[in-house]
């Protein structure tokens, strides 16, 4: 039987050349981070001062998801560090996704642990066991004996659970906890009042600098797909799936996370219909999936009364498909039922109404003012911009979470 079972395999992908250049953590390198010059220089000119081994700026970086906030942090951070080692100044950076590292000891364990070099220190960072000023000294002695400069991005910041470990950090050097070693943090959040809830003292310290990173247009979108559009093999891309798929992120969200997320569903759909082009028509199913995992990655993390805010919300929409909107007593009667049916204490209007906001800067709701006229004074409506499916289906399969 010459060859039979060659058949019942496909021996090479036949859309995908590179497809890692399109998963979430890739790390896209010179020349692939498209439209954001001004921001990398900025944060370049925060940061600067570690090359000459003084205190970089404390930064704290503000935008909606899917701007770049995190990829840039990290690519300057990195710009940085060799740079620094160019010069012989002893640099290196942590990286701490606070929606997972959301208590203290979590995040300062994560930075002793990535910054140690257990081989020259002869420190141990255990996972756990140890109490949270334990780690710190751990942390003190381990940068004060391997660096000069150390930068700290803090990822998703308004997902700690406090503000001590941003007290601690940013006044390790005049608090006299570090002697040799320089520390700056990079603070990241696309929650617009998260600066409000701080604390003063930690504010003054930590916001030296701010920047906030806008949406991209759908040109952008376009370039940063078009700088990845290798991750097909030749000739697969339909030449006008990209343009497609830019035109609905843009009109979205302007969110590149959602436009690469769009291309990699279109390819996976082309690969399992047995397509051997990428067709434009692709996309449109490709950016439901997109939609389900953007939303799904906006709310990780947050906490339960976020979630309930938006669950009211997507029963009255789904309950009054006709209305264009619902005033906060509306929400907030639903919501409070929720809370009821969860054997949870339900929060003030006040607070729900913040909830509300974030959510809204977050473009997952909208929110419109209207006049009641002389009688009612004016109010204030919501809408859902998602799906109400998808933030249903997608809340409830976080519910036993
Ligand atoms: N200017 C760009 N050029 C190339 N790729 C980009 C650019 N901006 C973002 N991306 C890509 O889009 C995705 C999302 O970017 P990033 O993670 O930096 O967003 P973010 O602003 O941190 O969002 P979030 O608030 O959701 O964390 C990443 O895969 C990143 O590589
Ligand atoms: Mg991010």
């Amino acid at each position: 039987m010459p060859n039979a079972s060659d058949d019942l395999f496909t021996r090479e992908d036949p859309i995908f050349a590179n497809k890692e250049l399109l998963e979430i953590n890739h790390l896209p390198g010179e020349g692939r981070i498209v439209g954001r010059d001004d921001e990398i220089s900025n944060l370049a000119t925060a940061v600067n001062p570690a090359i000459f081994g003084q205190s970089p700026s404390n930064v704290l970086i503000y935008g909606k998801t899917g701007t770049g906030k995190s990829l840039c942090a990290k690519y300057v951070s990195q710009r940085l560090v060799d740079t620094a080692e160019e010069e012989g100044v002893k640099a290196t950076f942590a990286y701490v996704d606070c929606a997972q590292d959301t208590t203290e000891t979590q995040a300062v364990q994560t930075i002793a642990d990535s910054v140690n070099d257990p081989a020259v220190t002869g420190i141990k960072v255990p996972d756990k066991g140890l109490s949270t000023s334990t780690y710190y000294k751990r942390l003190w002695r381990i940068l004060d004996s391997l660096y000069d400069v150390v930068l700290i991005i803090l990822d998703e910041i308004d997902k700690l659970s406090d503000d001590d470990i941003l007290m601690q950090l940013s006044r390790a050097g005049e608090a006299g906890k570090i002697s040799g070693c320089k520390l700056g943090v990079i603070g990241i959040s696309n929650k617009i009042q998260y600066k409000d809830r701080m604390d003063e003292r930690v504010k003054s310290s930590l916001c030296e600098r701010e920047f906030v990173f806008p949406p991209y247009d759908a040109n952008q979108l376009r370039d940063i797909m078009d700088a990845r559009s290798d991750a097909f093999r030749n000739g697969v891309l339909d030449p006008s799936t990209i343009p497609r798929a830019a035109a609905l992120a843009a009109r979205e969200h302007g969110d590149a996370r959602k436009a690469i997320d769009i291309l990699r569903y279109a390819g996976e759909i082309a690969q399992s219909m047995g397509a051997n082009t990428v067709k434009e028509n692709f996309v449109t199913q490709a950016r439901q999936r997109a939609e389900t995992d953007r939303f799904r990655e906006l709310i990780r993390g947050s906490t339960p009364h976020s979630r309930y805010v938006l669950q009211a919300l997507a029963i009255l929409s789904l309950s009054n498909q006709q209305q264009d909107g619902f005033r906060t007593s509306r929400v907030y009667e639903v919501y409070e039922n929720i809370c009821r049916q969860q054997g949870s204490d339900s929060l003030s209007l006040r607070r729900v109404r913040d909830l509300l906001k974030e959510h809204a800067f977050l473009d997952i709701i909208e929110q419109s003012k209207h006049s009641g006229g002389s009688a009612e004074g004016s109010y204030t409506k919501h809408q859902l911009l998602e799906d109400p499916d998808v933030v249903k289906d997608v809340l409830t399969e976080g519910a036993d979470v």
